[in-house]
């Protein structure tokens, strides 16, 4: 929702500008209906003093790099130098998701203010919402300041302009950039984070945030940045870096830094970073000191602070497609080692066999420690088939579960009066996907919420209450609001994210982290799977003193262990697929029913398809077929129904022949040793079959998904719409 991006360091004019074009196109998914740039130039005209350039244009990044090249063309631009090599550009940029007024180039950032004589004296772009600008502008206007945009962003470059303006011209030579800001981000409310440059300030940047992310990325000289795995390391506390030869990157997210440097600070809310003359300082701005009108030399309105430098575990590969069209179908296809990273360092597998010496091995981060999973995984005919039987003569334990950010909290949670999982869109399916596991293994009663719901009703909440926030972002503002009302209310907070250092994983009192790797698609594809993952993980962790569990949580490590395997062979079916997608190409609506584990897949079923190929779809409880939904039925309407072998395959049985005597016409998700299904329906001209794998009921959710994400990104390829970019949305909802 938004992606902002900022460079300040050495380059030619134009080389800086492309920086910021590459920059925005690693934060493209964020939102992409709009984007901008503002950078310096030197006017030959003028004895080469610098100005700032802005380049606006609606839609996506290819559009603005289009209007960068003809601006730089333009005749008009021919008295400006964009080719010398200087030190001290601060360059700013945005890509939008409209939230206050439709995609057009005045509602895109940088967002301005102009002098008399039409140079820029500040720009600033934003990420977040603004939620008291009405008051704001209505006093600005009150003031004289003309405003273009619809936006709630343009009050912010206005209030700086008129605060800058109020500065007696002794004031004007003692305060500096940052002081300047914090008396502008004083008077916002709402969430953001912004970049500011200004005219008055040349050669600095300053960026804040309050509620969404920011990151600063530290580059020195000989740092490439150059994708290689990094293990994780603190390398102290930092606070300010004077190295003449150092760039410095302002991003919404690490994919934008990762290719110039891994070394970066993790900006927390109220944090003014200061660059200037080639070194960094942060400081806090102090609470109490928003939304007042702090004086000028208020020594206590910021006080400098030291943050940790961190070291970036991904790698440039992650955000790229590597050799796939899309991100979404690249993401689709890692599955099954996203699988094997979120399963690894969590099982502790007993690989010692009777009369030997008995020792856990753990499967842990190195790649040594995979091959045991591999190996494991290969010896699963003899040795892990016997461990789900609970009688294995080969081991002497089950393996357990070992999760880092869970192990001191496990009484805790279990002591709950009830969990709570609060969520958003598809990561509230994979909840729904795995709460009868939890609520069956931990025997604690369980409760859904979408973090948007729980917020309107001001659902109570209490001390021994356990809240489990799913986010693949971890900056969701619903969940990451829920998430404060849930801490307001005394509950015990637990976080499940896909990004370490998010604001979800930072806000919560434990967790666990996803390790599905970057995902970019704005469709979430391998999070879901890992999710749940994680979830089932979690109820094996919660349930580990219950004897009276073990047969059933063998029986779930062993097919743990054995799913990326079976995914593998779920993605080979991806030719079948494609060709039920050209039958489905064009219709109007897909229905799809599930029931149990799967009614979250005919729900993710359901939002991938409308989300990406705008065809209608809507996912139906299958048990409530008979109360409404069924008078959809005819043979005009296509209709998915989830019947792989679990306990409930009776009653999905019946579903199927409810909806075959209204002559709907079907495409069942089937299990590969189900013969009598298959039997009946083979040669059905008003049947598909899908046959997948069967595995424990638990994690069927994981396998059943797979073909219908295939089968949404090729009825969107067909439709002819961009499938990692779908209209009106963007990957990470900050805003309510
Ligand atoms: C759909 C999708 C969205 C997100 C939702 C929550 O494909 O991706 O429904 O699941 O916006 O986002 P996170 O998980 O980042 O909180």
């Amino acid at each position: 929702m938004c992606g902002i991006f900022g460079i300040w360091g050495e380059g030619a004019a134009i080389e800086v500008a492309e920086k910021l074009i590459v920059g925005l196109r690693r934060l493209e998914y964020r939102g992409y209906d709009s984007s901008g740039i503002a950078f310096d130039v030197f006017d030959v005209s003028s004895s080469s003093s610098k100005r700032t350039m802005v380049v606006k244009e609606v839609g996506n990044i290819d559009k603005l790099s289009e209007r960068l090249a003809l601006t730089v063309q333009d005749e008009k631009t021919a008295s400006l130098d964009f080719e010398s090599v200087t030190r001290g550009h601060a360059a700013i940029a945005h890509t939008r998701w409209a939230t206050h007024g439709i995609p057009s180039t005045v509602n895109s950032h940088p967002h301005l203010v102009r002098d008399s004589v039409g140079d820029v004296e500040f720009a600033v772009v934003h990420n977040g919402i603004i939620t008291n600008y009405r008051g704001l502008k209505d006093f600005l206007i009150a003031q004289g300041l003309e405003f273009e945009s619809d936006t709630d962003t343009e009050v912010i470059p206005k209030l700086c302009k008129y605060i800058y303006d109020g500065y007696t011209e002794s004031q004007r030579g003692k305060v500096s950039f940052r002081e300047l800001v914090s008396q502008v981000v004083g008077e916002l409310e709402g969430a953001f984070a912004l970049l500011f440059k200004s005219k008055h300030f040349p050669g600095e940047l300053v960026g804040c945030k309050c509620g969404s992310p920011l990151l600063l990325g530290i580059k020195s000289e000989g740092d490439q940045g150059d994708g290689h795995t990094f293990v994780r390391q603190n390398s102290g506390c930092v606070d300010r870096l004077e190295e003449s030869e150092t760039d410095f990157y302002f991003a919404s997210d690490a994919s934008a830094i990762v290719e110039h440097t891994k070394r970066v600070v993790i900006l927390e809310d109220n944090d003014v970073v200061h660059l200037k003359e080639g070194g960094y300082s942060i400081f806090t701005l102090e609470k109490g000191s928003r939304n007042t009108a702090p004086s000028l030399n208020d020594p206590s309105l910021l006080r400098q602070t030291n943050r940790m430098l961190q070291t970036l575990e991904m790698g440039v590969e992650q955000i790229m497609k590597g050799g796939y069209s899309h991100f979404m179908i690249k993401e689709i296809h890692e599955q099954p080692d996203a699988l094997i990273e979120t399963m690894r360092g969590r099982i502790l597998l007993q690989t010692a066999r009777r009369g030997s010496l008995s020792s856990l091995k753990e499967v842990d981060r190195s790649s040594e420690s995979l091959r045991v999973l591999d190996s494991v995984r290969d010896l699963s005919l003899d040795s892990i088939r016997a461990l789900g039987s609970g009688m294995s003569s080969d081991f002497d334990q089950a393996p357990c579960i070992k999760l880092g950010g869970l192990e001191d909290y496990v009484d805790n949670i279990m002591r709950s009066r009830r969990l709570i999982f609060i969520a958003c869109g598809t990561s509230y399916h994979a909840c729904l996907a795995a709460r009868q596991l939890v609520e069956e293994l931990t025997c604690v009663p369980v409760t859904l919420e979408l973090a948007s719901d729980l917020l309107d009703r001001q659902a109570p909440l209490f001390r021994d209450d356990t809240c489990v926030f799913v986010s693949q972002s971890g900056e969701t503002a619903d969940t990451l609001n829920a998430l404060k009302y849930a801490k307001h209310k005394g509950a015990l907070c637990l976080g499940i994210t896909n990004t370490v250092g998010s604001s979800i994983s930072r806000e919560t009192d434990c967790g666990v982290h996803v390790n599905a790797g970057v995902e970019i698609g704005v469709a979430s594809t391998k999070a879901y799977t890992c999710q749940i993952l994680v979830i089932v993980m979690i109820a094996l962790k919660l349930s580990e003193d219950s004897i009276s569990k073990m047969p059933r949580r063998q029986e779930i490590l062993r097919d743990l262990l054995n799913l990326p395997s079976m995914m593998k062979k779920v993605l080979e079916k991806e030719s079948l697929i494609k060709e039920l997608a050209k039958e489905l190409a064009s219709e109007n609506s897909l229905l799809a029913f599930g029931r149990g584990y799967n009614y979250a897949t005919a729900m993710e079923l359901a939002l991938k398809v409308k989300e990406l190929s705008y065809m209608h779809s809507e996912g139906i409880l299958a048990g409530e077929l008979k109360h409404g939904p069924l008078a959809l039925i005819d043979e005009t309407m296509p209709a998915v129904v989830v019947a792989t072998r679990d306990s409930l395959r009776e009653k999905m049985w019946s579903t199927i022949q409810q909806l075959l005597a209204r002559k709907g016409r079907l495409v069942l998700l089937v299990s590969k040793d189900d013969d009598e299904i298959i039997g009946h329906f083979s040669g059905n001209k008003n049947v598909r079959l899908i046959e997948v794998d069967t595995v424990c009921d638990c994690l069927q959710p994981v396998l059943n998904i797979v073909p219908f994400q295939l089968l949404s990104y090729h009825l969107t390829i067909l439709r002819g719409y961009n499938v990692d970019q779908p209209r009106n949305l963007a990957k990470s909802v900050t805003v309510e």
